[in-house]
């Protein structure tokens, strides 16, 4: 299963990185939003910056929503940097674009799938990442995790190349059930990997193994 850290934060890209587990980066323009960076030239320098932390994946998103700008933006931002795969929105002429995209040899992250149909569309249009929202389907009382169960089935029946990257992520225990349902990807918060490393069990022999050594070494 691959790591992404689902924010636009260079200090906390950083310290996922520095973990030595990250395989990439996921950003939104809400993300983006939220580190104060606006206006087209702070933007595709701030990709580039994130690209230059990381050894993985950066997925970009587009703002357009017609089938010729979205291209023209996706090429724009495909070529800033080798890492940078287009994040392109489940709508019609999003499914074109993906397919555009994937005839050209640019990789690509269809964001906004909240249903089976949604993901089976994307792989049709050959799309590289599909990203499911299993948090906000939870949001609204519905489970996301069944998203995800559901994606994987069509996704072997066919044996799509889409990987499954679930996002949306809110927490640790989401990012284990998903490796359970084998999505190929998870992306969340520096939170949600934070809390894999924890059990009360290891403070506590770790702190007694200490503690001996001390006794017979001081
Ligand atoms: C996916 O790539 C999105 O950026 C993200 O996971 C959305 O998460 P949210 O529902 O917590 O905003």
């Amino acid at each position: 299963m691959k790591f992404f850290i689902d924010t636009a934060n260079l200090d906390q890209i950083k310290e996922a990185q520095e973990l030595g587990v990250l395989d990439g980066v996921t950003t939104n323009p809400s993300l983006m939003a939220k580190e104060g960076i606006t206006g087209k030239d702070n933007i595709l320098k701030h990709y580039v910056d994130i690209c230059n932390i990381v050894d993985g994946d950066v997925s970009a998103e587009v703002v357009a929503t017609e089938f010729s700008e979205m291209v023209k933006e996706g090429e724009e931002l495909a070529e800033l940097h080798e890492q940078i795969v287009v994040k392109v929105p489940m709508i019609k002429d999003g499914v074109k674009a993906l397919k555009y995209f994937s005839d050209n040899g640019i990789r690509t992250n269809c964001t906004l799938v909240f249903s089976p149909g949604q993901a089976l569309l994307a792989a049709k249009a050959g799309a590289t990442y599909v990203s499911p929202f299993l948090g906000r389907l939870d949001d609204i009382s519905t489970d996301g995790l069944n998203l995800i169960a559901e994606i994987r089935l069509i996704y072997d029946n066919y044996d799509f190349d889409t990987q499954i990257l679930a996002a949306s992520i809110r927490h640790t225990m989401h990012v284990i059930d998903c490796a359970k349902l084998g999505a190929d990807v998870m992306t969340g918060p520096l939170s949600s990997i934070d809390g894999l490393l924890k059990h009360p069990l290891t403070d506590i022999g770790l702190a007694k193994f200490l503690e001996d050594y001390k006794k017979g070494n001081s």
